[in-house]
């Protein structure tokens, strides 16, 4: 008899460079189960008549890359935890009862900066773009209660609008917006969520802002032996320590596995496993 195989997968334009079905495959190796994991493209009208289509032919959960991650809020039925406020949803589980939205992309950040010995506890933490990746980020930074939390944009209106919803969201915390050409202040965490990298474009952003700063890139670099373009303007810069995302992608992954399956994969072993591939 041939064994059925639980169907996941993620949606996303461009998706043909994801790494997460390599990720997913790991993640079944490691708690034996049987499943496949696609990568879907479509275009933004296509979006809802393709996750209608996937989950009435037995999909069982999806994840959702750019540029979609807000359509998905429109789309579930139910937002579970700061998805709810922030309409950034990177994953689909379903339910019982219905379709649920949830943001794993904020966890997978703080279990990757806790594995490489970063803490915001009482940091001073600057993040860079207003964009959907820094609205999905935002609200776990916030509750790891950093000394003070600075939304940098280079449209400093947006930067504006999503601080003041986030700090609605956490009253109780210090939150404030800036144009990224304002920075002059020293920080003690950098975390660049703009898409600036992806065609090769450098912030404009003076070198002292992350002298005594560990810096981290939402992006991520196929090429193993390459840094991505802030990471190595940040080396440049004197920063006292540069991570790209690739491992809050597989730690991002490791909570929407969980979601799914109830089966809490070691991201740490998959990482290992996708470097060594990667390199
Ligand atoms: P994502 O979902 O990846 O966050 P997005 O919502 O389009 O994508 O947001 C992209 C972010 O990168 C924005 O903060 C954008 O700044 P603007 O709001 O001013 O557009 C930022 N960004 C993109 N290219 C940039 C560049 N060359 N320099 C500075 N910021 C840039």
């Amino acid at each position: 008899m041939k064994l059925r195989k639980n169907r996941y997968g993620v949606v996303g334009n461009p998706v043909s460079h994801s790494l997460s079905p390599d990720i997913h495959s790991e993640f079944a190796k490691q708690t034996k189960r049987a499943l496949t994991y696609e990568k879907i493209l479509c275009d933004a009208d296509e979006f809802n008549s393709t996750l209608n289509l996937f989950f009435n032919s037995g999909g069982e959960g999806l994840n959702i890359t750019v540029p979609y991650k807000g359509l998905a809020a429109e789309w579930v039925d139910s937002l579970a935890g700061h998805a709810q406020k922030t309409r950034v949803v990177n994953t689909v589980v379903k339910r019982e009862n219905g379709f649920e939205g949830y943001n794993t992309d904020g966890i997978g950040l703080m279990r990757d900066l806790k594995n490489k010995g970063v803490r915001l506890k009482g940091e001073r933490v600057l993040v860079l773009g207003a964009g959907g990746a820094a609205t999905g980020i935002i609200p776990q930074i916030a509750n790891e209660s950093p000394e003070l939390l600075r939304i940098a944009n280079r449209t400093l209106e947006k930067a504006k609008i999503l601080s003041s919803s986030m700090s609605s969201l956490f009253p109780e915390k210090d939150i404030s917006a800036l144009a990224i050409g304002q920075l002059h202040e020293t920080f003690d965490v950098v975390i660049n969520a703009t898409s600036a990298g992806i065609d090769g474009k450098r912030l404009p952003i003076a070198q002292e802002v992350v002298k005594t700063a560990f810096c981290y890139d939402l992006f991520y670099s196929q090429n193993r032996s390459t840094l991505t373009p802030f990471c190595s303007w940040a080396t440049k810069s004197g920063a006292e320590g540069i991570s790209d995302g690739l491992g809050m992608l597989v730690e991002q992954a490791a909570e929407a596995f969980y979601l799914w399956t109830g089966d809490r994969p070691s991201g740490a072993e998959a990482l290992k496993r996708l470097e060594t591939k990667l390199s």
